[in-house]
């Protein structure tokens, strides 16, 4: 394949996202750019606004948190092309222009914080979009839904901007309320929406800033448009298409190579172990892989099954033996203090990156006993930030009850997420909120793959 033929390829099956406030251009800007990349337009929020409108229609109290989320999950929702445009479709139906009228403006804030709503509707957007080729646009669709996008936008503009597009956007749907209301109904959204616990309006890291108050919808978009290609074809750069060997997949500790092969061979020849989404490391860089924790037997079974150098994060009292400590040293284990990041552990993190090798973290800190994602210790958003590598999320499972899975009773199961990548021009402007909100994005890459082992 050609640069421009794979350039193409990663335009057509990327995953853009546009999150921001409301009145920020949202809807404009990731509309016109579907139409103009060729990609199916995700409209999360016309999703929470529909569920409300059945909230509203069945009389049920809002903030009947239970109420709401059953009804959240048996609204069936789709997006559908018609006369050339995307339409939301609810239990079948073309959405209606009340969605957008001021009822449901004022209760789908409160309606989108029940963590059940936001589930079901998560679940439904990576249903829709896990397959790649959208734009999606809301809220949480860089941090939450999609944190691997391509390409993740957050859209910034001033409340008097925001305001006088609100205006317009409510006069050419025939709907007449004050400047003051919209306004008011503004400020309340923004503070229910980036207070609430779950998924919060937060810019997902990585994402490029836009502000939009003072340029045009067509400069938005020719900006955004640019990135996307810009990104398009830098993936094509790196993508090592199938039949072609990675270079990064060349090992150079000899002890390591050996090991990884036979724990390869005896997983495949006992276990029959299954790993889904291999085709996401086709790529010639280094990764920080995070994987979930559930038994002794994950650094190795984990590990073996990137064909990569991969240096492996261990707790510090398995090298207290000198002889077990040589080996493990040998085998690219590197020690870490349950208590936290000592600077020897950062200072072997990045030495294992500077040679072009990739690491493997349990962000979980401790195995988790009943099999299910823990919280995860701190420490992992910064580690991963800082190493500007993109991050692998992995998602082991089996290795709990390896009996069972011995001569292929149960498989062992590996899943391998898309990587989340930072671009090299990312900037943050607050680190420890970053550090955090990378760590909620890594959280929920790994949820979903949990979701998919258990589905
Ligand atoms: O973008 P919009 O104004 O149509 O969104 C309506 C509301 O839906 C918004 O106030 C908060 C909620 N929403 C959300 O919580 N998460 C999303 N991804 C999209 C919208």
């Amino acid at each position: 394949m050609s640069n421009n033929d794979l350039t193409m390829k990663f335009l057509r099956d990327m995953i853009l996202t546009v999150d921001g406030p409301a009145g920020s251009g949202k809807s404009t800007t990731a509309q016109a750019l579907s139409e103009r990349l060729g990609l199916t337009y995700l409209d999360t929020g016309a999703m929470y606004r529909a569920v409300t409108w059945k909230v509203l229609q069945s009389g049920i109290d809002p903030d009947d948190r239970e109420a709401v989320t059953r009804i959240a999950e048996e609204t069936s929702l789709e997006m559908e092309i018609r006369d050339g445009k995307p339409v939301l479709i609810v239990d079948g139906e073309p959405a209606g222009s009340e969605i957008r009228g001021p009822e449901v403006s004022g209760t789908v804030s409160p309606v989108s914080t029940h963590p059940g709503v936001r589930r079901a509707m998560v679940r439904i957007q990576r249903k829709i979009g896990n397959r790649g080729g959208i734009v999606a646009e809301g809220r949480d669709t860089g941090s939450t839904v999609f944190p691997f996008a391509h390409v993740k936008i957050f859209l910034v503009a001033d409340m008097e901007a925001r305001t006088r597009r609100r205006v317009k956007q409510l006069d050419q749907m025939g709907i007449t309320q004050t400047k003051d209301e919209i306004r008011s109904n503004l400020v309340k959204r923004d503070e229910i929406d980036s207070g609430r616990e779950h998924s919060p309006l937060v810019r997902p890291v990585g994402a490029f800033v836009v502000d939009t108050s003072g340029i045009t919808i067509e400069e938005q978009v020719r900006l955004i448009d640019e990135i996307t290609r810009k990104e398009a074809a830098r993936l094509g750069t790196l993508y090592i298409p199938k039949g072609k060997r990675n270079p990064v997949s060349r090992g150079h500790s000899f002890l390591f190579t050996i090991c990884r092969d036979m724990i390869r061979f005896f997983e495949w020849l006992l276990y029959g172990i299954k790993v889904h989404g291999s085709e996401n490391l086709r790529f010639a860089e280094s990764f920080f892989f995070a994987s979930n924790h559930i038994s002794y037997y994950d650094p190795p079974f984990v590990g073996s099954t990137f064909k990569r150098e991969l240096w492996i994060v261990a707790k510090k009292e398995l090298f207290q033996n000198r002889v077990i400590g040589w080996f493990l040293r040998n085998v690219n284990a590197i020690p870490i203090d349950r208590e936290g990041f000592t600077r020897a552990t950062l200072k072997a993190i990045d030495k294992a990156f500077e040679a072009g090798d990739s690491l493997l973290m349990f962000p979980e800190g401790t195995r988790s006993k009943n099999g299910r994602l823990k919280r995860f210790k701190p420490g992992i958003g910064m580690i991963a930030y800082r190493s500007g590598k993109s991050i692998v999320p992995t998602y082991i499972a089996g290795t709990d009850a390896l009996k069972d899975c011995f001569l292929r009773k149960r498989r062992l199961e590996v899943r391998i997420g898309r990587p989340i990548r930072i671009p090299e021009e990312y900037e943050t402007d607050d680190r420890k909120k970053d550090y955090d909100t990378l760590s909620m994005m890594i959280y929920e890459a790994m949820k979903m793959l949990e979701d998919e082992t258990y589905a």
